[in-house]
């Protein structure tokens, strides 16, 4: 049975935050909200508590979880070493959306760290997940709560679609406020590699550092194991245009104006507002991602729209990348996860 429980997200009651916290130290599964998407909590020192995350997320053993903490003061208790670019990247960016990951300490339990000697920390920037963790007075092992590969939730709502019944309790606060997951960053290799573009920009991870970032996908690493080709996928295929902004709106106009030709189609797109209109005015339809400019917006909506679009079980759903600079980096990846066929434009003939 899960039962959920409605919190202030800015001002949580006390009390409903310290019986989600007994259900946590009990070895219980809580889904809380965090500033990025609903988090699947269980005790992170507890490894029948952590071993109900993978049952419940049907997600394979190989696949590590991120440790989450209250207080940057906490991380020796789970890192057996914190360099002193962690502290600098912490100072500025935790509360948020970033994870470190770090070399892992003896206390946390290989299943959380899927056997590996590092271990993903992150301090989340949501005053339920803030509350919660620091009532359980424990480190709180949490993935994504969805099942595994289907898209991130970010209401309490798809928490519930993915995962009712397998878990105890959830915690909803509503709408998460950034709406892609966090930015994973490897420090325990040098020079640091981005694993994970997220809710941090990458812009502003290098200004912290004074250097470029080499991504998961240059370097000569393993990826995160959860880094998989397809992730984040609906249960409808996707069709992505990825390229510069005036092709990828032509190209996907002019798909959508050749699809709707056919019999008894039904098309949805997953674009931004300057496209909407246009769209819904050939029967296509239409999960609005709010104007180009606003990647926050953007960002914000991504996963709930293709939920939306997925409900409503249409043939095909046709979106569009928004460039690469901030936000816009999170989005495509997620994009390119979700896609089942990616579209680019030609090459130029010189
Ligand atoms: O925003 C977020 O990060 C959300 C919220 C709930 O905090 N969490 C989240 O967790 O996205 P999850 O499990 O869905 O994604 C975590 C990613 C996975 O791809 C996993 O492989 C990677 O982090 N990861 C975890 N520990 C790692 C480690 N020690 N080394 C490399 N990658 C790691
Ligand atoms: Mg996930």
């Amino acid at each position: 049975m899960t039962e959920t429980w409605p919190v202030d997200p800015h001002q949580p009651d006390p009390r409903t935050l310290a019986r989600a916290a007994a259900v946590l130290r009990d070895g219980g599964l809580v889904a809380f909200p965090t500033e990025t998407v609903y988090g699947l909590g269980a005790h992170a020192l507890d490894p029948a508590a952590v071993a109900r995350i993978f049952t419940a997320k049907g997600r394979p053993a190989h696949d590590p979880l991120i440790v989450h903490l209250a207080d940057p003061a906490d991380l020796p208790k789970v890192a057996a070493d914190v360099p002193a670019l962690a502290r600098g990247l912490w100072e500025r960016f935790a509360p948020g959306p970033l994870t470190l990951v770090l070399p892992r300490h003896p206390a946390v339990p290989a299943a959380v760290t899927a056997g590996k000697d590092t271990v993903a920390v992150r301090i989340p920037a949501h005053p339920v997940a803030l509350g919660l963790i620091r009532a359980a007075g424990v480190p709180v092992a949490a993935p994504s709560a969805n099942t595994f590969g289907h898209t991130s939730p970010t209401t309490a709502q798809h928490v519930l679609d993915d995962l009712g019944g397998a878990v105890d309790v959830i915690l909803d606060a509503g709408p998460t406020p950034v709406g892609v997951e966090s930015t994973i960053l490897d420090l325990t290799q040098d020079p640091p590699v981005l694993l994970r573009p997220g809710g941090v920009p990458r812009e502003a991870l290098e200004e912290v550092l004074g250097r470029p970032i080499v991504s998961a996908q240059s370097a000569q690493s393993p990826r995160a194991p959860g880094m998989l080709p397809r992730h984040y996928a609906p249960r409808v295929p996707l069709w992505l245009f990825d390229g510069p902004r005036t092709w990828a709106q032509e190209a996907l106009w002019q798909s959508a104006v050749h699809l709707a030709r056919g019999q008894g189609r039904r098309i949805a797109a997953l674009v931004p507002h300057e496209d909407a209109a246009r769209l819904r005015s050939l029967g296509v339809q239409v999960a609005d991602l709010g104007p180009e400019a606003d990647l926050e917006a953007v960002a914000r909506a991504l996963f709930a729209g293709l939920r939306a679009l997925e409900a409503e079980a249409p043939d095909v759903i046709l979106a569009r990348t928004v460039g690469e600079t901030d936000l816009g980096l999170a989005i495509a990846d997620r994009l390119r996860r979700a896609a089942a066929h990616i579209l680019r434009p030609p090459i130029p003939r010189t």
